[in-house]
């Protein structure tokens, strides 16, 4: 055959066979991890292939993604199996952008001055163990699902994926990693956030994310437009059950997520905290953490709602505890979060209050003391199982409220590999 008919023909073949690369979206399994009670994704943005593969701790605040690897100056290509990896060089936009957000606290950058433009060093952090080494942006594949928001199939540029930028780390900062993680996977503001380097799938600019309550079952992020479907409901798309309030960027160079709040209530009742209060959206802490005076205050006033259930000696971290026998099927009072476009986030009892064991269900909600920099941060344990999407093109957050009272969970998405 002519070498432009094999051309032709396997340009053919590859949209031929994958009917799934006609979707946006795409779809990462997620990963409650045991050790700590936060969430990971496998190193490969897939189903777990094998029994050891490392995970990546999912970060919303990380200005990019890194992993352990070793950067090896090879001037002609090698084989993607042998791990190849190219260097970014400094004058490029993700470089200057990733310096941009260097971490005052990390070491200077001075000693890689020898190296001239020719690597894009940064100082990786691992925001478990408070830590940062010096190391250097790199170009890496990925070969992600694509989702017609039922079950994963194959993605684009089969099987090698595509490009993206992320850093190398020595194995020392992921020395005390729990979980068999190292690395992080950022999914913050960043542009070098994981969903915003995904523009070769041409998706939308918005990712959502479902954490699972349970380590025994898969939770899920969508990056794109979606639809999104859980098998408990073969027509109810996640979109729908979402109400919305504006998302702050607090500067061009904030990389978390915030929500402004007007009131807090408790049984309707209001409890006492400053007029529009943020709050920011963390994955880095399992439990709420609210500043003393905005702590002191919800205590007050989910104690006063619950003032027939027997409280029991409080188990730290947490200063509130109750009988877990006597809370009854009705559950505890939910705590209503009046947003800033006047749509209510429920916190019910699931996300509330947090067994600890000796028959005690205690209040997971945590004293950051009086000069916290965020005076409420919203922690997992208070995100799980409620399908949350970041859209970043409308600075806006969609948010569900529990999704057990709807009768589904985080943990219901389709995980079956469709072929084609
Ligand atoms: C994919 O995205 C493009 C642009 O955002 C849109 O026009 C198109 O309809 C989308 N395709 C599907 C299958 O959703
Ligand atoms: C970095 O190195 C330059 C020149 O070697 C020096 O002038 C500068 O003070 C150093 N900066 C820091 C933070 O050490
Ligand atoms: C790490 O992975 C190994 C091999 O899969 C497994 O036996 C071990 O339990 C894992 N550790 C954690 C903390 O997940
Ligand atoms: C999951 O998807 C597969 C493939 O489409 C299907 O055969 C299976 O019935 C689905 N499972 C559930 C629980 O919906």
């Amino acid at each position: 055959m002519h070498l432009v008919n094999i051309l032709f023909f396997l340009i053919f073949l590859s949209f031929s066979q994958n009917a799934y690369s006609r979707y946006n979206t795409s779809v990462i399994p997620i990963t409650k991890d045991e050790s700590t009670s936060l969430h990971k994704v496998a190193y490969s943005f897939r189903l777990r292939s094998w029994d050891g593969e490392p995970y990546l701790f999912l970060d919303l605040e990380a200005p990019f993604t890194w992993k352990d690897c070793i950067l090896k100056h090879i001037d002609i290509a090698c084989g993607l199996e042998e791990g190849c990896r190219f260097p970014v060089r400094c004058d490029k936009p993700l470089c200057k952008e990733a310096k941009s957000y260097f971490n005052p606290t990390c070491p200077s950058l001075n000693i890689t001055a020898k190296y001239g433009c020719d690597i894009c060093a940064v100082t990786p952090f691992n925001p478990v163990t408070n830590t940062c080494k010096i190391s250097q942006m790199t170009t890496d594949l990925v070969n992600l699902y694509l989702t017609d928001g039922r079950n994963p199939g194959p993605g684009p540029n089969p099987p090698f994926g595509n490009e993206f930028v992320l850093s190398c780390a020595p194995k020392s900062l992921v020395a005390h990693f729990p979980g068999n993680m190292t690395g992080v996977a950022a999914f913050s503001w960043s542009g070098l956030a994981f969903p915003r380097q995904l523009s070769f799938l041409d998706i939308a600019p918005k990712f959502a994310l479902c954490l699972p309550s349970v380590t025994s079952g898969l939770g899920v992020a969508f990056l794109g437009d979606g639809p999104f479907y859980f098998t408990t409901s073969r027509s109810l798309d996640l979109r729908s059950v979402l109400s919305y309030t504006p998302m702050v960027r607090k500067s061009s160079k904030s990389l978390g997520y915030y929500i402004k709040i007007n009131r807090i209530s408790v049984k309707g009742a209001s409890v006492n905290i400053p007029k529009s209060s943020s709050v920011k959206l963390s994955s880095r802490v399992p439990y709420t953490v609210l500043r003393s005076d905005i702590y002191n205050a919800l205590l007050a006033g989910f104690s006063k709602a619950t003032v027939n259930i027997p409280k029991v000696t409080a188990v730290k971290p947490f200063g509130l505890c109750l009988k877990d026998s006597a809370i009854g099927t009705g559950g505890v009072p939910k705590i209503d979060l009046e947003t800033e476009s006047g749509k209510v986030w429920s916190i019910s009892g699931e996300n509330s209050m947090k067994r600890v064991g000796n028959g005690a269900a205690c209040l997971a909600f945590v004293d950051g003391g009086s000069r916290v920099a965020d005076a409420i941060v919203m922690g997992t344990f208070q995100m799980e199982d409620n399908f949350l999407l970041f859209d970043l093109g409308n600075q806006k957050l969609g948010f569900s409220s529990s999704l057990l009272s709807r009768g589904t969970s985080c943990s219901k998405f389709n995980f079956t590999e469709v072929a084609k």
